[in-house]
């Protein structure tokens, strides 16, 4: 077992709010207990460009509690090794370049921290011999392995906030609105900021929806007096005879860009209902911002375990939230898997049994 003395940590992928809280946890932790950190600047880049790394001290770390993004930077470069590196020092295969740098800078270990691409390209990294941890990021709460992702916390909170305020303007002017939140293909954003928010309708991806259905939904609401209703889409969500909408297809290694289910979905039922409706997309509001205290917990226990992994050795593992509990998963469990709103989660029956409709 390697003696970690020297650890680097990297932030990959799209941000979530609490980024930053781990790697204050990790260069903490770390520090006290004797061991160097090195901040490994937009992803795997900081092994690749010398200039693209600088060692963390506790200073460098204080007061970024609390904010949003990374200070580390951050890539979602698709597929790395599909492509040659060209570097001022020359033209380099991805995969060789970085265990070349990673011995070169005199690291023991890196913390990953990222969503499922950038928790996939660790565990070919750690295969190739790099000892190594992942902290699961995302927003969208779909990672494989742990009951939840910090950031997922703070995008509900904002869809709820958001929710609250169409509520008024809708009720105001009798109107549906349609509110598209993230998740790419996981409702867990829409379901839980759906039933925090009071939504009438929430269309998920793992129930194709009837658009019929959600109409005669809406005309209930309103034969009831209530004239209004709030419907959520989460952008992967798909019509029962349709696909899932995207602004930007698959290129180069790059996952497809989700987009446009709330204005194809208001105005059909713009159309269907006969009534004024309105869409909002939440888009990468849900992202910025503040990490809420839950999510500033959560990343500092995943920073807090990884660095203790690192130290017992426990290579090639993911961290990952077990009530009470985090505990070590191993990365082959995790990486190609999703984790999605299962049909019978008591959350979604809840929602049924209150009257919500799914659109099914
Ligand atoms: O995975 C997080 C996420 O915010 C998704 O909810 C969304 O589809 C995607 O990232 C958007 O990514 P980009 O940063 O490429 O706009």
């Amino acid at each position: 077992m390697p003696t970690v003395k020297h650890i680097g940590v990297l932030t990959g992928g799209g941000d979530a709010p609490g980024l930053n809280a781990v790697i204050r946890a990790v260069v903490k932790t770390a520090t006290n207990a004797g061991v160097k950190v090195t901040g490994l600047e937009d992803s795997f880049d900081g092994l690749i460009y010398p200039e693209k790394s600088r060692v963390l001290l506790p200073k460098d770390v204080t007061g970024i509690l609390r904010l949003g993004g990374t200070i580390l930077g951050t890539v979602n470069r698709g597929d790395p090794f599909a492509e040659p590196i060209t570097t001022p020092e020359g033209t380099f295969n991805y995969g060789k370049r970085v265990m070349e740098m990673f011995q070169k800078m005199g690291l023991d270990a890196l913390v990953c921290i990222g969503g499922d691409g950038t928790l996939a390209i660790s565990y070919e990294f750690y295969k190739k011999g790099i000892p190594l941890v992942g902290v699961p990021k995302t927003i969208d709460n779909d990672i494989y392995g742990t009951t939840s992702c910090f950031g997922f916390d703070t995008a509900v909170a904002f869809a709820t906030d958001a929710i609250d305020r169409l509520h008024t303007t809708a009720e105001a002017h009798k109107r549906i609105i349609v509110v598209e939140v993230m998740g790419r293909y996981a409702g867990w954003i829409a379901l839980h900021g759906g039933v925090a928010g009071g939504a009438d309708v929430i269309l998920i991806p793992e129930i194709p929806y009837d658009l019929n259905k959600v109409a005669e939904c809406i005309q209930k609401r309103d034969a009831r007096g209530a004239r209004f209703s709030i419907v959520v889409v989460a952008e992967g969500a798909r019509p029962r005879d349709g696909s899932v909408s995207i602004i930007e297809a698959a290129h180069d290694g790059h996952a497809e860009r989700l987009g446009g289910a709330a204005m194809t979905c208001a105005s059909a039922l713009e159309k269907l209902t006969g009534k004024e409706t309105r869409y909002v997309v939440l888009g990468h509001l849900q992202r910025g911002g503040a990490p809420t205290a839950f999510d500033r917990v959560l990343a500092t226990r995943f920073g807090g375990k990884a660095v203790e992994l690192l130290l017992a050795g426990q290579f090639g593992k993911m961290v990952a939230n077990h009530p009470p509990d985090i505990v070590p998963v191993p990365l082959g469990e995790v990486v190609g898997k999703q984790k999605l709103v299962p049909l019978n989660y008591d959350l979604l029956l809840t929602a049924r049994a209150l009257g919500v409709s799914f659109g099914d």
